[in-house]
């Protein structure tokens, strides 16, 4: 299946993951939009890609309803949005549990509000991607709500694969990827780092935004495909 001439949004596509999706999707043909909570990151974004920018707070349902409503259609939406704030890690005995309903806002939420209020305007034989991360399948000391979430995504994406159907509804787990959240670690120590997280590895590697992107155009292309996770981790799953 082409991408040419599709429209396809691309939820979180200012910046890392969503930004090589555009890309890629851009690349391939497809009439590209990115959208996310920041006028500026997306113009900007936008404005690199050579493609049409919209602001959309995920957590906003109001919000994502007027958005889809003023729509003329997609072909695809694609979902990365995610935030980074909050208790995303830390000892149980410490969570705020207020606080750590607020992690499933955007990545769990938002996937919900954008799947409800964008079927509507998906043409027969559209998809939904959604993303999660490999947190759901390696958890680490201290995070247990984070995986809980992320796994919750996994299994929203099989729920509105039947529901939705025949929209297709597929999710992308994605391992360590070079986007610019890790510029939280001091560039000084950040190739160690990645290095020392990603030795257990059967791609001993981080991964970049491009290579994750191929997965979300194949779930865009592949109409035979619903309900599925695709991974894009180096092997991680599998290695120590
Ligand atoms: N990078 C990795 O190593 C990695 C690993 C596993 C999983 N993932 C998952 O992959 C996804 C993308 O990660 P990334 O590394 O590309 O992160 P990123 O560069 O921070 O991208 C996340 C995007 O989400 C947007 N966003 C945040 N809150 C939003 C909201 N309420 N509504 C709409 N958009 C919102 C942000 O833009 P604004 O700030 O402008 O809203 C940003 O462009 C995330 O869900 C993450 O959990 C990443």
């Amino acid at each position: 299946m082409s991408l040419s001439g599709n429209r396809v949004l691309v939820v979180g596509g200012g910046s890392g993951i969503g930004f090589a999706v555009a890309q890629a999707a851009r690349a391939a043909g497809a009439v590209v939009t990115i959208a996310s909570t920041s006028a500026e990151r997306i113009a900007e974004a936008a404005d690199r890609l050579s493609v049409q920018g919209a602001v959309i707070d995920v957590t906003d349902e109001a919000a994502v309803e007027a958005f889809f409503a003023a729509a003329d259609g997609f072909e695809h939406i694609v979902t990365t949005a995610g935030d980074w704030g909050g208790p995303r890690r830390g000892p149980l005995a410490d969570v705020d549990l207020a606080a750590a309903e607020g992690l499933f806002r955007v990545r769990f939420w938002g996937a919900v509000a954008l799947a409800k209020h964008g079927a509507k305007v998906l043409t027969p034989g559209g998809s939904i991607t959604l993303t999660d991360g490999m947190i759901a399948h390696r958890p680490t000391k201290g995070s247990a709500i984070s995986t809980a979430m992320a796994g919750a995504v996994e299994h929203l994406t099989r729920g509105l694969a039947v529901e939705l159907a025949p929209i297709r509804v597929n999710c992308v787990c994605p391992g360590l990827i070079r986007t610019g959240v890790w510029d939280r670690i001091p560039e000084e120590r950040r190739e160690a780092q990645f290095t020392e997280m990603t030795k257990g590895q059967l791609v001993p590697r981080i991964g970049e935004p491009g290579e994750a992107a191929e997965a979300y155009l194949y779930l865009m292309r592949g109409g035979y495909t619903t309900g599925q996770v695709l991974f894009v981790e180096g092997g991680s799953a599998l290695g120590a």
